[in-house]
């Protein structure tokens, strides 16, 4: 297959690109190679990858890539949560416009494929509770005194009992609480509507959730607390958990994800629908930085500092079951090892400070 993936010299994108290539696709990228995340050309590139320089949000950019394409495999997005509102321009420029252009000249060039989308878990916000006494329950945000009490856990809103996380599945409603989840919605929507409108095209979006390995972008204001944690050991402090370091994520290796793309795309009944991207392994906080630090070495021990961040989600985890028994998926990482690996792994070189 001829295969355009997006984002495809970035920290996902450049395993998807090496797992499609090394099986033998021929594969496009498009990559603005963006300061905020990379330092100049990163040292990942491949002969046999025609790389294409620039930006989603730009037209002639899809023109030149997409002619001759079976599949899209859309990864170029900014993530994170940004430094404050004013980043929203960026993000809603970045994701959505560059998703709606890339769609535009989809429609100008009658392309018929697969469009697999890079989404994520932030798209169902708090995750998925049960209460004892209310089954299935979906709680409000937290409220700035419960967090300030050290009430982290969320409580049922009809009895106000403690709740007992859940595995998110796939048809939790959306429930997008920043800038950036908003815009993963929105990516999602405008791909199915595009899907809707064109016979022939298959939709597949990929909820991602905590995306940890080698080649992540080092501590930037858009970074995951993996690759915050992994570069405070690297400079010899210790990773600082906030709250009381029993927030519940799932931390899934880099090659699960890509392996979960090139499923979605490769297999031979294009696979449409929305899946959750996960280990199926869930962990809290607090036993992914011990994993990291005791894989360091040097004594480092992580710190619960408590406090909290207003637009947090308390615990997150995912069904894995329908990527399973769809695609295929079998997520291979173990949190150790995942962990031991990117404990020591090169770090990628500090981008551009804003
Ligand atoms: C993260 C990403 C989100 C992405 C999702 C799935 C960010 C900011 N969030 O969401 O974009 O879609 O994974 O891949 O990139 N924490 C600490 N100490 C720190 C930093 C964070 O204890 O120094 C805690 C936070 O309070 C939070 C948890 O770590 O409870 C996870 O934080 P983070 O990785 O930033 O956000 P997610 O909600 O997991």
């Amino acid at each position: 297959m001829r295969i355009l993936v997006t984002g495809g010299a970035g920290f996902i994108g450049s395993f998807v690109v090496d797992s499609l290539t090394d099986e033998g696709h021929e594969v496009v990228v498009i990559d603005n190679l963006d300061p905020e995340a990379h330092d100049g050309r990163p040292d990942w590139l491949r002969a046999d990858v025609d790389y294409r320089w620039g930006d989603v949000t730009d037209a002639s950019v899809w023109r030149a890539a997409l002619p001759g394409c079976d599949a899209v495999c859309h990864q170029a997005s900014k993530v994170g949560l940004g430094v404050d509102f004013a980043d929203a321009p960026a993000y809603v420029a970045s994701n959505d416009l560059g998703t709606a252009v890339g769609l535009a000249v989809a429609h100008e060039l009658r392309f018929s494929g697969r469009i697999v989308l890079a989404s994520s878990m932030v798209v169902y916000g708090e995750g998925a509770y049960t209460c004892a006494e209310h089954e299935v329950v979906r709680p409000p945000p937290r409220s700035v005194d419960d967090l300030e009490a050290g009430r982290y856990e969320p409580r049922c809103p009809r009895c106000d009992e403690p709740l007992k996380p859940a595995m998110v599945t796939e048809d939790a409603p959306l429930d997008p609480r920043n800038v950036y989840a908003a815009t993963k919605v929105q990516q999602e929507y405008l791909c199915r509507t595009f899907a809707r409108e064109h016979p022939g095209v298959t939709v597949t979006a990929l909820r991602y959730h905590n995306v940890y390995g080698p080649r992540m972008p080092s501590d930037t204001p858009y970074a995951g607390v993996a690759s915050i944690f992994r570069t405070a050991l690297a400079k010899g402090t210790a990773p600082r958990l906030f709250e009381d370091g029993g927030q519940r994520r799932d931390f899934v290796h880099v090659k699960d994800v890509a392996e979960a793309n090139r499923l979605a795309l490769v297999t031979p009944q294009g696979v449409g629908g929305t899946f959750n991207v996960a280990s199926g392994r869930p962990s809290t906080l607090l036993e992914m930085a011990e994993a990291l630090a005791a894989a360091h070495g040097e004594g480092l021990r992580p710190e619960v500092v408590g406090g909290y961040r207003l637009g947090d989600v308390r615990h997150v985890t995912a069904s894995i079951e329908r990527a399973v028994e769809t695609l295929g998926y079998r997520p291979s990482v173990l949190l150790a090892e995942g962990m031991a690996e990117f404990a020591t792994a090169p770090l990628r070189r500090s981008p551009r400070r804003r």
